[in-house]
C-alpha cells in the first residue's frame, strides 16, 4: 500500500538545517518514514500536511484523554484567554482545580502546579529530599520520570547485571556523573529484591519511585504483580521512606481517583500531567500534608514564571469536569473502546504466524513483537528478544492504512475513539499483519 509524505518529506528537510534532527522532542525522531508534519485535527483524527487522515491512537503521547479540539475545552481556555493571561498572581482557577484532585485521588491532599511531567518529579523528589534529610533515590528498570539529570539513571541495563544492583546507565550523554551515586534503580516487580536494598541502606534512602504500572517505557505497559504496590507500600512504611507515584501516564486514565484509586494503595506524593490537562500543558505534584507544606514559605523551593498559567487551568478544569461528570461516564467508555481494541488485536495474534503480542492497561494498548511466548513481569524480560525491525513495519504498515499509534507501538483511547474507528483501525490491523506475513516469507 502507497502512500505519499512527499509535503512532510520536504519540510522535514527544511527542519533539519534549522532544528536538530527536525523534532523538537528527541521522542518524535524515530518515526516512520522520517518524522511527519501534521496540519489539523479534531476529535479522533488527525491530518499531515499531505492531507492524509488518521485514526490517531498517539494523541500528543497521551494528554487528549477527551480528544483532538474538544470545543468545551477550547472554548474555555479561549474565554480565559480574553480575560487575562499572565498576573504572576494566584487565580481561583488553580484552587478550583486544587480542589477537584484533592476530591478525587486518594493520595492528594495539597496540590502544587507546573508544566511538565519532568518538572513535577523534579519538585516530588525535591519534597521527598527535604523531609527525610537524605539523598538516594529507588527507581526502577523501565520506568520514565522525565529527562531531568537527576532521575534520567538506570532506565536501562545491560542484560548481563546483576538484578539487584543493576548497572546505571545515564539516558544521556552529558548528564553529570555525580547524579549517579544518588540513584539505586531495580527490576521492577519484586518486592523481595525491594526488601532486600532497602533493609541495606535505609538511612540514605530519600524516597522509592514508581510508575504504578510499567506503562511507559518501549514494549511495555506492565501491570503490577498482584500485592506488589500493597509491599511497596508497607516496606517505605516500615522504613520510614516517602513512596512515590509517578502517575504521568496512569493519572486520570487508569482511574479517574489514578492507578492508586484501582490498585488501593496510596503514596505519599503523586506526579501528574498528561491527562490532567488534556490539550494544555500542565502537570501537578500532590500528596499529604506534611510533605506538601514543606512548601508553604521556608527553605524548600518551587517556583516557575509559567506555574498554573489560568488558561491553561480552565482548560484542565473542563477537562476534568468531562471525565468525571455524570459517574466518570466518559472514562468509561474509553476503557470500553480500550477492551474492544485489546480483545480484537489479541485475536489477530492468535491468528498469526507472526510473534505478535498485546498487552494493556485501562485506557491503553501495547502491540509488541517478540521471539518468545512468556508474558514479561519487568523491563528487562519486556526488552529481551524484541524484533525491531518488525515492530518498525508495524508502524509503518498501519501508519499507511490510516491508523496511527506510537512507534513502540502503544495505542491510546480517548473519549473521541468510537465503535467504527475501533472496527475499522481493526480491520486495518488486521490486513497489516497479513502484509507482514507476505512479506517475511519473501526474506
Ligand atoms: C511516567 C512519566 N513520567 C514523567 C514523564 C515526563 O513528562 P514530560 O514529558 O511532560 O516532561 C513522562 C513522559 O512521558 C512519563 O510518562
Amino acid at each position: 500500500m502507497s502512500i505519499n509524505y512527499a509535503a512532510s518529506d520536504a519540510l522535514y528537510k527544511r527542519a533539519s538545517h534549522v532544528i536538530p534532527g527536525g523534532v523538537s522532542s528527541n521522542n518524535r525522531a524515530n518515526w516512520q518514514p522520517h518524522p511527519l508534519f501534521y496540519q489539523k485535527a479534531q476529535g479522533a483524527y488527525v491530518w499531515d500536511v499531505d492531507g492524509n487522515k488518521y485514526i490517531d491512537y498517539v494523541l500528543g503521547r497521551g494528554p487528549l484523554i477527551t480528544g483532538h479540539s474538544h470545543p468545551r475545552i477550547l472554548d474555555a481556555i479561549a474565554r480565559q484567554y480574553q480575560a487575562g493571561q499572565f498576573f504572576a498572581g494566584q487565580t481561583e482557577l488553580e484552587i478550583v482545580l486544587a480542589e477537584k484532585i484533592t476530591n478525587l485521588v486518594p493520595g492528594a491532599e495539597m496540590v502544587r502546579f507546573c508544566n511538565s511531567g519532568s518538572e513535577a518529579v523534579h519538585v516530588a523528589l525535591r519534597l521527598a529530599r527535604s523531609a527525610t534529610g537524605r539523598e538516594k533515590i529507588i527507581r526502577f528498570e523501565g520506568h520514565y520520570h522525565g529527562w531531568f539529570d537527576n532521575i534520567a539513571w538506570g532506565f536501562n541495563a545491560p542484560d548481563d547485571t546483576d538484578r539487584d544492583t543493576g548497572a546505571l546507565m545515564a539516558m544521556s550523554r552529558g548528564q553529570p556523573v555525580g547524579d549517579a551515586g544518588n540513584i539505586l534503580s531495580l527490576c521492577w516487580n519484586d518486592a523481595d529484591a525491594l526488601e532486600r536494598l532497602i533493609s541495606s541502606q535505609a538511612q540514605d534512602i530519600a524516597a522509592v519511585v514508581t510508575e504504578p504500572i510499567m506503562f511507559n517505557s518501549f514494549w511495555s505497559n506492565i501491570p503490577p504483580a498482584t500485592g506488589y504496590l500493597a509491599r511497596v507500600r508497607a516496606l517505605c512504611d516500615h522504613y520510614r521512606i516517602p513512596l512515590i507515584f509517578d502517575e504521568i501516564q496512569t493519572g486520570f486514565r487508569t482511574d479517574i481517583g489514578g492507578a492508586q484509586a484501582r490498585y488501593g494503595v496510596t503514596p505519599d506524593i503523586t506526579t501528574f500531567a498528561k491527562a490532567l490537562g488534556g490539550p494544555v500543558c500542565l502537570a501537578a505534584v500532590c500528596g499529604k500534608e506534611p510533605y506538601m507544606r514543606l512548601l508553604a514559605g521556608g527553605p524548600t523551593l518551587h517556583t516557575g514564571t509559567y506555574n498554573a498559567f489560568p488558561p491553561f487551568l480552565a482548560g484542565a478544569i473542563t477537562n476534568l469536569d468531562i471525565l468525571a461528570e455524570n459517574s466518570g461516564a466518559a472514562l468509561a467508555k474509553i476503557h470500553l473502546m480500550s477492551e474492544s481494541l485489546r480483545a480484537g488485536l489479541q485475536d489477530i495474534a492468535t491468528g498469526t504466524t507472526l510473534p505478535m503480542q498485546v498487552r494493556s492497561s485501562p485506557g491503553a494498548v501495547t502491540t509488541t513483537f517478540r521471539a518468545t511466548s512468556s508474558v514479561a513481569r519487568d523491563y528487562r524480560a519486556a526488552r529481551r528478544e524484541i524484533n525491531q525491525p518488525l515492530l518498525a513495519m508495524w508502524h509503518a504498515a498501519l501508519q499507511a492504512r490510516g491508523v496511527r499509534i506510537t512507534p513502540e507501538g502503544l495505542w491510546y483511547v480517548s473519549t473521541a475513539h468510537g465503535v467504527p474507528d475501533i472496527d475499522y483501525s481493526l480491520e486495518q490491523a488486521a490486513a497489516a499483519v497479513a502484509m507482514l506475513e507476505q512479506a517475511r516469507r519473501r526474506l
